[in-house]
């Protein structure tokens, strides 16, 4: 036999020195959900090991994760129903809890990456990430209020913003609003394909932000289609995304590798709630072992061709990597 692959296989030191992929916790970020008492550290039953964090558990949350080399964090608001409306004005008020928090974080930890969710859903009566007429997502319409609420973040201090609506058009009107508004440092990582997923569904129990009627398949992708993320891709790029997003991960590494191959900005996946829960809950069946197939998982999403990969798992990733040292 001339070829013995396994020979490049024989030991932990030429097992490590032949690795084609490395995942490192920079290239984490790491989805927290904020909650309006700053009490509060509510538990969430289909994501195990998180919470709903107010403000002083958020805090404690950012500072723990920095001391294990994760800097990075996504934000989402759990939004008590009182405070919605069919504009999600709340969004953009002076009050609210979430703008709050962005200060905060960055006041304490201004080393840090902070990255927040620009989407109507978790303030609209309708649960959609559109304004909604007469049972219409509407495209145009939505932009301004999406405007407004980045602008809104963008003064609070927000690194990176990140629109996860799907309507057409919106990097380009936000790096619009945000270049006039003085605001040319902030970024944008959009949500170029986002699939209508039943991953999310953990998520949206978490925030309790399920649309009140209909689905999201008049603007989330179809999970059937590949080349149509190449189309979003290229329009994001021309509007002026600084990164790109595909979402969920696991099912879709296809549309995560044609991206790597065909963007010259870089990648990210969003290794959603849902792919959180069935490893998770596996785990607690005894089915599986955390600490081989959480890496793997996260591993896969790189090898993929993920730059960077929000996942619920970044904290733990951080740890493992701490402790091996
Ligand atoms: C909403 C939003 C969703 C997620 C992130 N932003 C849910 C949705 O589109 O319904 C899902 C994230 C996850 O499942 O972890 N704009």
């Amino acid at each position: 036999m001339q070829h013995r692959p396994r020979r490049n296989r024989k030991s932990a030191a030429i097992r490590g020195m032949v690795r084609e992929t490395r995942l490192h916790t920079e290239q984490l970020i790491y989805p927290l959900f904020l909650v309006q008492n700053a009490q509060a550290k509510e538990a969430i039953t289909a994501l195990p090991g998180q919470f709903r964090h107010g403000l002083d558990s958020l805090l404690k949350e950012v500072e723990e994760s920095m001391n294990l080399g994760l800097n990075s964090f996504v934000l989402f608001p759990g939004v008590d129903d009182g405070l919605k409306d069919a504009i999600a004005s709340y969004s953009y008020s002076e009050e609210n809890f979430y703008l709050h928090a962005i200060r905060a974080v960055k006041e304490r930890f201004p080393e840090s990456c902070l990255m927040s969710d620009v989407a109507m859903d978790p303030y609209s009566s309708e649960g959609h990430d559109g304004f909604v007429k007469d049972g219409k997502i509407l495209n145009d319409e939505t932009l301004p209020i999406l405007n407004k609420m980045a602008i809104a973040q963008a003064q609070a201090g927000i690194d990176v913003l990140g629109p996860s609506d799907m309507m057409d058009g919106r990097v380009g009107a936000l790096r619009d609003a945000l270049d006039l508004e003085g605001y040319s440092d902030v970024a944008i990582m959009s949500y170029t394909a986002k699939y209508a997923s039943a991953y999310y569904g953990p998520f949206r129990e978490a925030l309790d932000s399920a649309p009140k009627a209909g689905d999201k398949k008049t603007y989330q992708m179809d999970p059937a289609n590949r080349r149509e993320a190449l189309r979003e891709a290229a329009l994001d790029m021309d509007e002026g995304a600084d990164y790109l997003m595909v979402k969920p991960a696991l099912c879709y590494l296809d549309i995560i590798s044609d991206l790597k191959a065909n963007c010259d900005v870089p990648i990210s996946a969003y290794n959603v709630s849902g792919e959180y829960a069935m490893l998770m809950a596996a785990v607690e069946k005894g089915w599986l072992n955390y600490e081989q197939a959480m890496p793997e998982m996260l591993t896969s999403i790189a090898r993929a061709g993920a730059d960077i990969i929000l996942s619920y798992f970044a904290k733990d990733f951080a740890k493992m990597q701490n402790q091996r040292g």
